[in-house]
């Protein structure tokens, strides 16, 4: 079954924001932002751009008619600019106009006078000062401290990782048309678009029941949505209130850039201790994650990386400590995975470091250390371990052995090119977090010619999850999925939606999809069980359109039933709600059961570095995948390919680079770089590993959207390896991405010695 969405993709006929109609009389905005990363605002002088060709006008902090605030989890974040400048990018006016071109023109006449205050962007700068967007989140499982005298093998470092430029192929925009009672109606390209409405109801001073949010689908959201778009859609919901007028705004891709905030950098401290047979007795982390100017969805995501700091592994003795650090970058913001692949990251450089020098792969100590059934993890909840099978299934079918020793063979062979292998066991937790939020609704309406329509608060971002849906009501009520169709997401049809996020959308909206199917087919097949003259009601199935009485074909068709149902007046809609059971968490003893389940997998990656020129390739990517009993193979095999390649991107060459004024120099397609088709990998191979637990999804299948990017941590320790295969003196820092330039440098021991003392 394809992508629902694949013909209209194909043929350019898929709506986006920037594809809406245009309301006559819309106005154009563009932003004014923060040229400084830190200062005082002494003044802002508009008056050139007002008198501006086109200018209708120009809204300021003062201007706002509700309050000047869009923090969802604190309230920290100022729409616009009043008083200080916390980041480059900060918006500080907003400029309306009658066409694009204008709104920028006029933008740039724009001046401000700000004095400037010290600007920090290293979070451990920021932690010295203690600077915290919230108190020290710990994890704490046995004794780590006291473990530690009881190992043979003791190793300690640092491991510092890098964000990411989210990139979605759609900029982030919005449009706001006033409705009547001075609400509006406000199409986003967001994630969240309960976010939206109550982003706007601050701003707006605005009941949520006068304000309507609609998505169609994003271009991409990738966590970059779930939070950060509801800042542009406060802002034409503000310009439609001030000028009664039609707003709208999709950002520029530079503007994009330099405006919203990224996959959080982070540094680390381990210390990782093991007994004789290379067990993990203990391990210690510090985390300081650079949270930017602001909370935005920092303080989840730094929860997070607690979650998976151990990855695949049992460890019987952790303790974890993580802090939010506020610096003057950007708010950084939730990226596919969500602080867990950093929190991965940091546990795979103390297991490299300790393969290193220990002498034996890193492979080994992996394998010794997989979680199985039954064990704990450092936040209470219990294991049900699929980290084994997932990795003797891998090594089975892909032969590790053999992989390596390709791999040596050929270095043995090659002076100035060499391979390297890395593995990467994966553990993931679905479900929010934060207990509360994972529920959903959904609406279906049975129209009297057959066709069913719904709705739910998921939102379609390229993953699939309107096919999966249209999937779940076609398989309750056996008709074919040209019958279904899933409708935008509204905050007026759906109320109180999460944001599609935490890989649950399918699992949660899907949910209650089948509730409510479920419910309108019931009355149906007691109206069937009357016209058929069956007293025993469960006698009643369906079956590609047509009623089957006790596994016998009847005359009774789908249409003729509703219709029947209809002139019954049997209510033929149904609004379900579905909340996960089962799970809890505690902060007060950071214990509890916070995940449905986990996805589990293990990855191997081979690639070759070119040790003349530092330039490397992806040779192949092979793994075997839990999506338990998968709904849509061929929308899954998409995630799983879309994530490697995004994890690897991340890992070795998108490089988000600020200066110490926190101006970002990467702030366009010429000098951030991600995959493109010649550097994805030459060959993924996925293997499913089919697993036939219950799972609290939707089917029996697992959630797949953020597991897989954390594969493409394995090529940042594949290249690592291919480099000490070309120098064996060199321990190269674990400092992702894994760029050419630091591969060039590392291949060569006076050179990374003077970048080590950073020459
Ligand atoms: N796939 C595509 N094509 N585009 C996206 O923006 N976002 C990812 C993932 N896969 C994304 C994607 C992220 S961050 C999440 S949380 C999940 O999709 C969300 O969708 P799901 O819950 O339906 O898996
Ligand atoms: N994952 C993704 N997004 C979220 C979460 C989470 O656990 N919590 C809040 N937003
Ligand atoms: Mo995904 S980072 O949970 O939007």
């Amino acid at each position: 079954m394809k992508n629902v969405d694949s013909k209209s993709h194909v043929r350019g006929e898929s709506i986006y924001l920037d594809d809406i109609p245009l309301l006559q009389g819309t106005l154009f905005a563009c932003v004014y932002d923060s040229p400084v990363a830190h200062g005082v605002l002494k003044t802002v002088e508009v008056e050139e751009a007002e008198k501006s060709k086109g200018v209708v006008k120009i809204i300021r902090a003062k201007d706002l008619i509700g309050a000047n605030q869009i923090g969802g989890i604190l309230p920290d974040e100022p729409l616009l600019a009043d008083g200080e400048v916390h980041f480059q990018g900060m918006p500080i006016a907003l400029v309306l106009a009658e066409t694009e071109e204008q709104a920028r023109a006029a933008v740039k006449k724009i001046k401000t006078e700000i004095e400037p205050l010290e600007i920090i962007t290293d979070p451990r700068v920021a932690f010295a000062k203690n600077d915290l967007i919230v108190p020290p989140k710990h994890f704490k499982l046995g004794d780590a401290a006291n473990a530690f005298k009881t190992c043979e093998h003791v190793f300690e470092g640092r491991a510092d990782v890098n964000g990411q430029e989210h990139l979605y192929i759609e900029t982030q925009g919005a449009y706001s048309i006033p409705t009547e009672q001075g609400g509006m109606r406000v199409y986003s390209s967001t994630q969240g678009p309960t976010a939206v409405q109550r982003a706007v109801s601050k701003v707006t001073g605005l009941p949520m029941h006068l304000i309507e949010v609609d998505v169609q689908r994003l271009g991409g959201g990738f966590g970059g949505k779930e939070d950060q778009a509801n800042a542009w859609a406060a802002m034409c919901a503000v310009g439609t209130q001030i000028t009664k007028r039609p707003v709208k705004y999709a950002l520029h891709r530079m503007e994009d850039m330099r405006m919203t905030g990224k996959r959080h950098p982070y540094s680390a401290d381990y210390k990782i201790g093991f007994d004789k047979d290379l067990k993990i007795v203990t391990y210690e982390a510090t985390f300081y994650q650079n949270a930017g100017a602001s909370a935005d969805l920092s303080p989840p995501v730094l929860e997070r990386t607690l979650f998976h700091c151990t990855n695949s592994y049992f460890i019987p003795n952790v303790s974890a400590t993580a802090y939010s650090c506020r610096t003057n970058l950007p708010p950084n913001t939730a990226f596919r995975g969500f602080g867990g692949p950093q929190g991965m990251f940091v546990i795979e450089s103390a297991i490299a470091h300790a393969a290193e020098s220990l002498n034996v792969l890193a492979s080994e100590i992996q394998r010794k250390n997989l979680i199985n059934d039954g064990d704990e993890f450092p936040y209470g909840q219990i294991a049900e371990s699929e980290a084994k099978t997932s990795w003797t299934q891998a090594d089975e079918k892909f032969d590790f052995a053999r992989l390596q020793k390709e791999a040596d063979e050929f270095n043995r062979e090659n002076k100035f090119i060499k391979k390297g292998v890395a593995l990467m066991p994966v553990c993931f937790g679905i479900s929010f977090t934060k207990t509360p939020m994972n529920q959903a609704r959904a609406l279906v309406h049975v129209y009297t010619d057959g066709s069913v329509a719904v709705s739910t608060g998921a939102v379609e971002m390229g993953q699939g999850v309107n096919t999966k849906i249209a999937q779940v009501a076609a398989r309750v009520f056996s008709l074919p999925i040209e019958r279904i169709k899933v409708h935008t997401t509204n905050t007026l049809r759906i109320a109180n939606t999460s944001p599609t996020a935490a890989s649950a959308a399918a699992d949660l909206n899907g949910r209650a999809t089948q509730v409510a199917c479920e419910t309108i087919l019931e009355r149906l097949r007691k109206v069937a069980a009357e016209l058929l003259k069956t007293e025993n009601v469960s006698d009643i199935s369906f079956l590609d359109g047509f009623i089957f009485n006790k596994n016998q074909p009847t005359d009774l068709d789908w249409v003729t039933l509703v219709n029947e149902g209809h002139m019954q007046r049997v209510n033929m809609s149904e609004h379900a709600h579905y909340a996960t059971q089962g799970i809890h968490f505690d902060w007060g003893k950071a214990k509890g059961h916070p995940f449905a389940y986990h996805v589990y997998g293990t990855a191997i990656i081979g690639v070759t570095v070119d040790c003349q020129r530092g330039i490397y390739e992806t040779d192949f990517v092979k793994t075997v995948h839990d999506f338990g009993a998968t709904m849509n193979e061929s929308v899954d095999y998409g995630q799983i390919e879309g994530g490697i390649v995004q994890g690897i991107g991340w890992m070795t060459m998108e490089e988000v680079v600020y200066d110490q004024n926190g101006k970002l120099r990467s702030n366009a397609l010429s000098t951030y770089k991600i995959p493109d088709i010649y550097s994805v990998p030459k060959m993924i191979d996925i293997i499913p590993l089919k697993t036939k637990r219950k799972n609290l999804a939707i089917f029996n299948s697992k959630a797949v959207g953020e597991p897989p990017l954390m594969y493409g941590i394995a090529a940042y320790f594949a290249i690592r390896n291919a480099v000490r295969a070309f120098n064996s003196e060199q321990s190269p820092a674990f400092d992702a991405p894994f760029t050419p330039e630091r591969v060039l440098m590392n291949l060569y021991s006076e050179a990374a010695k003077e970048m080590k003392a950073g020459k």
